[in-house]
C-alpha cells in the first residue's frame, strides 16, 4: 500500500526546516498523525491481516523517519553553504572613517611636562587651589606690604577678611609656588619636585586669563647651583617645545629667589600676530631665597635650591603658534581638531 508514498515526495522537496516540522507533525503527531491513526486502525483488522499490515506500517515509519532526517541534514548544509558564500569577509573593503578623540592641548602638554621632568628624577607634587595667604605669599618672602603683591591681582575668598592670622585668610592661589612651601615644610632635602596646576588672577587679554596653568619646579640639595637650574630648564624646553627653540634669560625680581631671572622664548609664528612682541616671557626662576628655606625649616648654610614657575598656556601658544590664548578655552572643535 502506497498511501504514504506522497509524503516521501513532500519531505524530499520541503524547502525549509519549518516545512519539515509541519510534515513531521502531520505524519507522526500523537493524536491525528496519519501514521499514528493508521497504526490505531490496525486493531480493528482480522488477525490474518494484522501481521502484514503491521510490518508494512513499520517499514513506512522507518522510511519516513529516515527521509525526514536526511532532508533536515540536506537543508542545513544548504543554509551553511549560502552563509559561506554570502557572508564572506572582504579584507580589502575600506572601513568608514573612525573618529578618535584626543586630549585638549593643555592637559596634553601637562602630561608631557610630567613625563619630561619625571625622566630627570622630578617627583609630581600637588597643592590646593584655595590657599592661605601664609603659603601663597608670606612664607614666600612676600609680606603684606610688599609691592610684589600688587602684580598678582588676587581673588580673595569672602568671609575671611577680618581674620588676623594670614594662615586663616584664604584666596585662590595666584601661582603654583605655594606647593614649594607645602612640600619643603613636610620633607627633608634633597628633593626634586614638579607641580602643575591651575592658578587665578584678575587679568584677561590675549596673553592673560583669570584662570591659567603653571608648573612649578623645585630642587633642593647640597651644592645645587644656578648652572644646574639653567641646564634643567633648557633641556626641558627643548624637549617640550622644539630642539631649536630660541630662548633667553634676563634678570628679574621675585622675592622668593635671589638672584632671580626670567626666561623668554621667541615667538615662532607670524611676527604681526604676536601681541607680546618677538619674545614672550614664559617663566620666572632663580635660587631659592635663604628666608624661604628658613621659613620651611631648612638650613640655608647646608642646602641650596632653585625654583622656576612656567606659564603653561604661553608655552603652548609658542609651541602651536596660537596668537590668542583665549582660543584654548572657547571649546571650538574647529580650533581644537587642528592639534
Ligand atoms: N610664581 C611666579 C609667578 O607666578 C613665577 C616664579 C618666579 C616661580 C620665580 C618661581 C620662581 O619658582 O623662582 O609670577
Amino acid at each position: 500500500m502506497s498511501a504514504f508514498g506522497p509524503y516521501i515526495t513532500k519531505i524530499r522537496s520541503a524547502a525549509s526546516s519549518a516545512e519539515l516540522d509541519a510534515l513531521e507533525l502531520e505524519i507522526f503527531s500523537r493524536k491525528h498523525g496519519v501514521l499514528t491513526v493508521a497504526m490505531k486502525d490496525m486493531g480493528s483488522l482480522p488477525p490474518s491481516e494484522k501481521i502484514s499490515r503491521g510490518q508494512e506500517l513499520n517499514r513506512w515509519k522507518h522510511d519516513l523517519t529516515e527521509a525526514l532526517a536526511w532532508r533536515r541534514k540536506e537543508l542545513s548544509s544548504l543554509v551553511m553553504g549560502e552563509l559561506a558564500s554570502g557572508d564572506k569577509l572582504d579584507v580589502t573593503l575600506e572601513l568608514p572613517p573612525q573618529e578618535s578623540g584626543h586630549l585638549h592641548p593643555i592637559p596634553e602638554f601637562i602630561r608631557q611636562v610630567e613625563e619630561v621632568f619625571g625622566r630627570m628624577g622630578f617627583e609630581i607634587a600637588e597643592g590646593p587651589e584655595v590657599e592661605s595667604e601664609q603659603f601663597n605669599f608670606n612664607d614666600l618672602n612676600i609680606p603684606e606690604s610688599h609691592p610684589a603683591r600688587d602684580a598678582q591681582d588676587t581673588f580673595w575668598l569672602a568671609g575671611y577678611e577680618s581674620e588676623n592670622d594670614p594662615s586663616r585668610r584664604l584666596l585662590l592661589r595666584t601661582h603654583t609656588s605655594n606647593v614649594q612651601i607645602r612640600y619643603m615644610k613636610t620633607r627633608k632635602p634633597p628633593m626634586r619636585i614638579i607641580c602643575p596646576g591651575r592658578v587665578y588672577r584678575k587679568d584677561s587679554d590675549a596673553t592673560h586669563s583669570p584662570m591659567f596653568h603653571q608648573f612649578e619646579g623645585l630642587m633642593v640639595g647640597a651644592g645645587v647651583s644656578l648652572a644646574n637650574m639653567k641646564a634643567v630648564m633648557m633641556s626641558a624646553i627643548r624637549e617640550l617645545i622644539a630642539p631649536d627653540i630660541d630662548f633667553r634669560f634676563r634678570t628679574g625680581f621675585f622675592p622668593f629667589v635671589e638672584p632671580g631671572l626670567e626666561m623668554d622664548l621667541r615667538w615662532r609664528g607670524d611676527e604681526n600676530e604676536s601681541r607680546e612682541g618677538r619674545w614672550m616671557e614664559v617663566a620666572g626662576c632663580g635660587m631659592t631665597h635663604p628666608n624661604v628655606l628658613r621659613n620651611c625649616g631648612i638650613d640655608p648654610d647646608k642646602w641650596q635650591g632653585f625654583a622656576f614657575g612656567f606659564g603653561v598656556e604661553r608655552m603652548i601658544m609658542i609651541k602651536l603658534q596660537i596668537p590668542d590664548l583665549r582660543s584654548l578655552y572657547r571649546g571650538d572643535l574647529r580650533f581644537l581638531r587642528q592639534f
